[in-house]
């Protein structure tokens, strides 16, 4: 069973943590209790410290166990930090990375799944400001538990009463037993582009923004792989907890490939590895001297196609960026690189592929079946990739 650290902040539903911790510690699960100052003037830290039979911090300087750092020892113990109730207050505070009070400090020091029930008033909660912060949070991986539809303490009716205590703890479950679907399991995966040098200020690249391949990493975190994230150049802040390779051409992203390679038990290619590269990159910055330039280009090694060839029980699975007869050509590249997993993109598509937060994916399996996924945010994309290498990971070695 699991140490759960609930925090609570100051919304009216604070007593309605009593019923989560209670129902938690009733599912076996150990908790632990952190409150904003807020809270305490609604329902006292003497209510928890008796319910969970552990004491209840507050203050930054709180130190319950002499010699011990609490707000490092409860970040790092802790298997998964669960707010509830969630204030706009103290979304915002988590969304800017404050840590002024026991429980943000925490949040910022901890690197256990984040899981929040918001409670606040339906103009609150609703309003582009907390939104927003919603939005910042879930794209570093934190997930809701989405308020529901009621009235309100303050007679508001509308969204914003917190979800039912059954539901909450639901969550909780799911999102623990998924902390553990891939444990132990090292995933590798290539993101982002390829940058191929003309000259010391020109290159030969792609749109490929890494949007997706990160999603892929964060993904694999959440299941609790291990992750080591080989990036071409992005703008993007790669996910807490990856091992992070920076390369900028496809050669050196081929040598961080081999190097990494035995190392894994899942590959994932979901760079856009530019497949020729000029054949001599210039030395100085070429002057505009001539009406035409021709540019003599020659073939990048194939990464994926390469290391599948020694994959031994690995599981590898590659993208496809298409643009025409998409599922054919992925089929083929399925085949020709002897994957066990194929996820197909029509780049041509709007809301698809490059660059953008969505992508519609197809998941084409070594076996033929096809698995068509709708329109999602990348980071839903992922999610399900994931799950599907999840399922061959069992299937080939068995529960994990
Ligand atoms: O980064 P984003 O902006 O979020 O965009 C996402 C994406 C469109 C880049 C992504 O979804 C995607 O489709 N990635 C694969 C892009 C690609 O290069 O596809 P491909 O069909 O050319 O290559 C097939 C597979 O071989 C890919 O897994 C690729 O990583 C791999 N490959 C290709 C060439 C090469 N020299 N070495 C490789 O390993």
């Amino acid at each position: 069973m699991s140490n759960i650290l609930l925090g609570v902040s100051g919304s009216i539903a604070a007593y309605r943590a009593c019923d989560v911790a209670r129902e938690l510690m009733r599912a076996g699960h150990t908790v632990r209790v952190v409150m904003t100052p807020a809270a305490t003037r609604l329902i006292s830290p003497d209510t928890f410290a008796a319910l969970t039979g552990n004491p209840v911090v507050v203050d930054v300087f709180d130190e319950p166990e002499p010699g011990q750092i609490a707000h490092i020892r409860l970040a790092q113990d802790s298997d998964l930090l669960l707010i509830a109730p969630a204030t706009a207050h103290t979304l915002a505070r988590l969304a800017l990375g404050l840590a002024d009070d026991m429980l943000t400090t925490i949040a910022l020091a901890t690197r256990a799944p984040i899981l929040i029930a918001p409670a606040m008033n339906p103009a609150m909660w609703t309003h582009p400001a907390t939104q927003a912060h919603v939005q910042t949070l879930q794209a570093r991986g934190v997930e809701f538990i989405d308020p529901t539809y009621g009235v309100m303490a303050c007679g508001d009716e509308g969204w914003g009463k917190i979800a039912d205590t059954p539901v909450i703890v639901q969550a909780v479950q799911q999102r623990l037993q998924r902390a553990q679907a891939l444990k132990g399991v090292r995933v590798l995966i290539t993101a982002g582009p390829t940058h191929e040098p003309i000259d010391p200020v020109r290159f030969v690249g792609n749109r490929s923004s890494g949007k997706m391949g990160y999603a892929v990493a964060e993904a694999a975190l959440a299941h609790g792989a291990e992750v080591t994230l080989i990036s071409g150049p992005t703008a993007l802040t790669p996910p807490a907890g990856a091992k992070v390779v920076r390369v900028q051409t496809a050669q050196q992203m081929f040598d961080a490939v081999q190097e990494a390679f035995d190392e894994c038990d899942v590959f994932i290619a979901t760079a856009a590895v530019a497949d020729y590269r000029p054949e001599r990159a210039l030395p100085s910055k070429r002057k505009r001297d001539a009406q035409r330039w021709t540019l003599r280009m020659v073939a990048n090694p194939d990464i994926l196609g390469t290391v599948a060839l020694r994959k031994g029980s690995r599981i590898v699975v590659g993208f496809a960026a298409e643009t025409d007869k998409a599922l054919q050509h992925a089929q083929e590249k399925l085949q020709r690189k002897n994957l066990d997993l194929i996820a197909v993109n029509d780049v041509l598509e709007p809301g698809s592929g490059f660059e953008v937060d969505t992508n519609r994916l197809t998941l084409i399996y070594a076996d033929g079946r096809i698995e068509p996924l709708p329109l999602m945010r990348k980071r839903a994309c992922a999610e399900k990739l994931i799950e599907a290498v999840r399922m061959i990971v069992i299937q080939r070695w068995g529960k994990l």
